[in-house]
Parts: structure tokens; C-alpha cells; sequence
């Protein structure tokens, strides 16, 4: 360092003009999250006490893409970089960073040159692009086992509703839970494929919106599942409202990740289809259990009531055992 800047003073003695020194800085990064994109240029030495004596150009590629002419107060820029600016304000405190939108930003060397009087320097920046993927690969992963998870329980207790207590639902019922079902889990799967993991963009974005909306859906199932197996007791009362929690905590999250380009709040949305899963699968037990429990205390009771439907039962009864 210290002989560069000793090569460069004995360099301007010699030839009568100063050089301007820059605060160097090798490269910068962006990525899909920056509105704007920054090319830091700061100057260590500036003695002008005029914008008017300061003259900076931006080069890409061997073409000036920004060039402000202080003496005229005129700065243009290329019409590939047409957002491209510099604040006229901080450059007599040595600030000549170019700005711009991120569109117009492509990566390489940019050259920033600058002449201040008889005085003059340029520096070298790499700008890179860096790809940020929208969700950790853990939360890509949770974010879809969850939801195919809280499905499968679905199915499971569609499975004993079915089996077990075929006398309490008719067909109508029975069809139009395997329909919901069905599209359901339709649903999910399409939405899995289209969030498939990497940078935030719309197509991985509306693919997070089809699981997270969707498994609403999982609610009413289950409501319907209850209600057409024994009815709502306060168990199954407490499960759906757990699981109304765990929806809106997961729409809530899916709300906030959306709008944020890097998603901060992916455990919020994560625990939400966490506690949808979970409420799935204390339904499937309590369907579970409250099946073995009728098998004996029940059916005797229906065998007066409803001889028909005891008789299924029992022989059902006597399948399984
Ligand atoms: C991009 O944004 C990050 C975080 O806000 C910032 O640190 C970085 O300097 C920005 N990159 C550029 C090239 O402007
Ligand atoms: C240049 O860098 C030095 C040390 O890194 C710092 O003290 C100084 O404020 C910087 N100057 C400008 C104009 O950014
Ligand atoms: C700035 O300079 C360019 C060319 O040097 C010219 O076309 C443009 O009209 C000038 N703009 C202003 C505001 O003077
Ligand atoms: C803008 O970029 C395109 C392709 O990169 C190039 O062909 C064109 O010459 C550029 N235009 C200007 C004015 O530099
Ligand atoms: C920019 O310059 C550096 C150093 O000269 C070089 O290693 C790098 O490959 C260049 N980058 C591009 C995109 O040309």
C-alpha cells in the first residue's frame, strides 16, 4: 500500500499535477433483492470546492455509460444504463458512486475516472451478481412435507371413517370427501411443483400460495369427517381450533414472505403448517381411539336402536379381530 501511494506522490511531482486517490474497492456484490444497485466510487483527496471544477465519467466495457460535466451542471447517461445517476451533492466529499435500478445493471468492470481540475484518477469495480435462494433448503423441504404430511392423515381418517363407520355416512357424503380430497391433494402437489427451490420469483411464489391457501381445505375435511363420524365433542372442538390457528398463522406468514424479498418470517409460515399437520394427526388418534372405544361401549346400545347397522358392525367387529 504504502509504496504505491509513495510511487504515485513521486509520480505526481515529477509530471506537475496531483493524482486523486480512491478508497478502493475490488468488487460489489447484488442480488435479486436490490431495488438499487450501488458502484461505490470514493475519493480520499478532493480539493475542489466546486462541483463545477469536477468532471466523472463511468465506463463499461470500454464505453463511457455516465458521464457528468460539472462545469456545464449536464449529466448523461447511455440509454442501456438510463437510470444511472450520481448524487452531484456528495461529490466534494469524494462520493462518486454510480446508482441505478437493478434493471439496467449488468455485471462486469465498471471504470470509475475522475478529473478535478488538473488532477485526475480512475478505479476499477467488479460488480457481481449473486443468486439468493428464496427459502432456506430446510424450510424448502418443510414447507412442502408439512402440507403432503397433514394429507395424509386426511386420507387416514378418511380410511376409518370409511371403514369403521360406514353405518353413519352415506355415499353422498363419503364421495364428495374423496372429491375435496382428491383436489386437495391436487392442489398441493402443483403448488409443490411450482416451488421448486430458488430465487424468489413469481412462479415459485403463486406454487407457495397454491399449498399454503389450500390446505384450508383440510379444515372442512376434517370438520366433515367428524361431524359424519360421532359429531363434534369438545376434542374434536379443540382440534379445529388449533388448526384454525395453524391456518391463519401460516396465511399470516405466507402474507409477510410475499412481500418481503428475503423471507424473514419462513419459521412463522413453517410453524403454522406445522400446527395444521399436527391438528391432522391428533384428529386421526382421537378418530382412532373414539373407533375402538364404540366397538365396545357403543355397539350393544345400537344393537337395540339400529340392529341393522350393529350387525354390519359387529361383523366388521369380528373382521378385524
Ligand atoms: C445490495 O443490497 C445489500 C443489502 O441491502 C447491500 O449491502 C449491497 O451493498 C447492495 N449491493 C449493491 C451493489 O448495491
Ligand atoms: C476511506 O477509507 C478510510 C479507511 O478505510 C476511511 O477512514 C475513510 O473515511 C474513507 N474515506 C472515504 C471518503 O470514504
Ligand atoms: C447535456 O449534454 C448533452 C450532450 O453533451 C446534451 O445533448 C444535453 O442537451 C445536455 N443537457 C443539458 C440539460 O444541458
Ligand atoms: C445497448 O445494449 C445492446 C445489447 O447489449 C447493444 O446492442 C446496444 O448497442 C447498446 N446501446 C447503446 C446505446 O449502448
Ligand atoms: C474484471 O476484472 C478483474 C480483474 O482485472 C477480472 O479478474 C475479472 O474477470 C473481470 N470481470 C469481468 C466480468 O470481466
Amino acid at each position: 500500500m504504502w509504496p504505491l501511494v509513495a510511487a504515485l506522490l513521486l509520480g505526481s511531482f515529477c509530471c506537475g499535477s496531483a493524482q486523486l486517490l480512491f478508497n478502493k474497492t475490488k468488487s460489489v456484490e447484488f442480488t435479486f433483492c436490490n431495488e438499487t444497485v450501488v458502484i461505490p466510487c470514493f475519493l480520499t483527496n478532493v480539493g475542489a470546492q466546486n462541483t463545477n471544477e469536477m468532471y466523472v465519467k463511468w465506463k463499461f466495457k470500454g464505453k463511457y455509460i455516465f458521464i457528468f460535466d460539472g462545469g456545464q451542471n449536464n449529466a448523461t447517461a447511455d440509454s442501456n444504463f438510463s437510470s444511472a445517476k450520481i448524487a452531484v451533492s456528495e461529490l466534494l466529499k469524494g462520493d462518486a458512486s454510480l446508482k441505478m435500478d437493478k434493471g439496467d445493471a449488468k455485471v462486469g468492470n465498471y471504470t470509475c475516472e475522475v478529473t478535478e481540475l488538473t488532477r485526475e484518477g480512475e478505479t476499477v469495480i467488479e460488480l457481481k451478481y449473486r443468486v439468493v435462494s428464496w427459502f432456506s433448503p430446510n424450510e424448502n423441504i418443510l414447507v412442502v412435507i408439512f402440507p403432503i404430511l397433514a394429507i395424509l392423515l386426511f386420507w387416514g381418517q378418511f380410511g376409518i371413517l370409511t371403514l369403521k363407520y360406514k353405518s353413519n355416512c352415506t355415499n353422498k357424503k363419503i364421495i364428495l370427501l374423496l372429491i375435496a380430497g382428491l383436489l386437495l391433494t391436487a392442489i398441493v402437489i402443483v403448488g409443490a411443483i411450482l416451488f421448486v427451490p430458488g430465487e424468489y420469483s413469481v412462479k415459485n411464489a403463486s406454487g407457495l400460495g397454491f399449498i399454503v391457501i389450500s390446505t384450508g381445505i383440510l379444515i372442512l375435511l376434517q370438520y366433515n369427517v367428524f361431524m359424519t363420524a360421532f359429531g363434534m365433542t369438545s376434542f374434536t372442538i379443540a382440534i379445529l381450533i388449533t388448526q384454525v390457528l395453524g391456518y391463519v398463522l401460516a396465511v399470516v406468514g405466507l402474507c409477510l414472505c410475499i412481500m418481503a424479498c428475503i423471507p424473514v418470517h419462513g419459521p412463522l409460515l413453517i410453524s403454522g403448517l406445522g400446527i395444521i399437520a399436527l391438528a391432522e394427526l391428533l384428529g386421526l388418534v382421537y378418530m382412532k381411539f373414539v373407533a375402538s372405544n364404540q366397538r365396545t361401549i357403543q355397539a350393544p346400545r345400537k344393537a337395540v336402536e339400529e340392529p341393522l347397522n350393529a350387525f354390519k358392525e359387529s361383523k366388521g367387529m369380528m373382521n378385524d379381530e
